[in-house]
């Protein structure tokens, strides 16, 4: 693994959920952090809630119910908002994140957009900064340790 440029990370919350209710409360109240344009890398293992927050997220910004938010690893992206504005992508599938470049998150980006994407470590050093990355850790039965972190280089 290449090393890349150096990282400023500052933490910006780190909370304990106890189900996916309080989870998804959290993506609401969050969502005011990631205005357009933003990427916002989910990291963390298998039903660790990564999608159950991004339900949160996109609600919170407006872009569609939570109900309407549904895992993207099959389809890779799902669009949400009338015109475009919420990109959710899962690169579960993706043997080598890095050689999908930076998956034209640039001109996401100048496009003023907000971009989830599971798996977000995948991606290398191939993120367009500032981003957050959010990390879910699964710490038995209901609940959940999510850290939120700002990411500059
Ligand atoms: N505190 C909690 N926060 C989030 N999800 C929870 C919590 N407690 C239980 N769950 C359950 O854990 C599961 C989380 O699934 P989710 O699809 O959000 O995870 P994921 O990280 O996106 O998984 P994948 O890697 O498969 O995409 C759901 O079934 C959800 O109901
Ligand atoms: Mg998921």
């Amino acid at each position: 693994m290449s090393s890349g440029p150096p990282e400023v990370v500052r933490t910006l919350a780190q909370v304990e959920t106890h189900s996916p209710e309080e989870t998804m409360a959290f993506g609401r109240e969050l969502a005011k952090e990631v205005p357009p344009p933003c990427v916002v890398l989910l990291e963390g293992e298998l039903g660790s809630g990564k999608t159950t927050l991004v339900k949160g997220l996109v609600a919170g910004l407006g872009a569609a119910r939570e109900e309407d938010v549904t895992s993207p690893s099959f389809t890779l992206v799902h669009e949400y908002g009338s015109a475009g504005k919420v990109y959710h992508v899962d690169l579960y599938r993706i043997e080598d994140g890095r050689e999908l470049g930076t998956l034209g998150l640039e001109e996401l980006e100048a496009a003023e957009t907000t971009i989830f994407v599971e798996w977000g470590e995948k991606l290398g050093h191939n993120v367009p900064t500032p981003c957050i990355r959010i990390r879910l850790e699964h710490l038995g039965s209901d609940d959940r340790r999510i850290v939120v972190e700002r990411v500059e280089t």
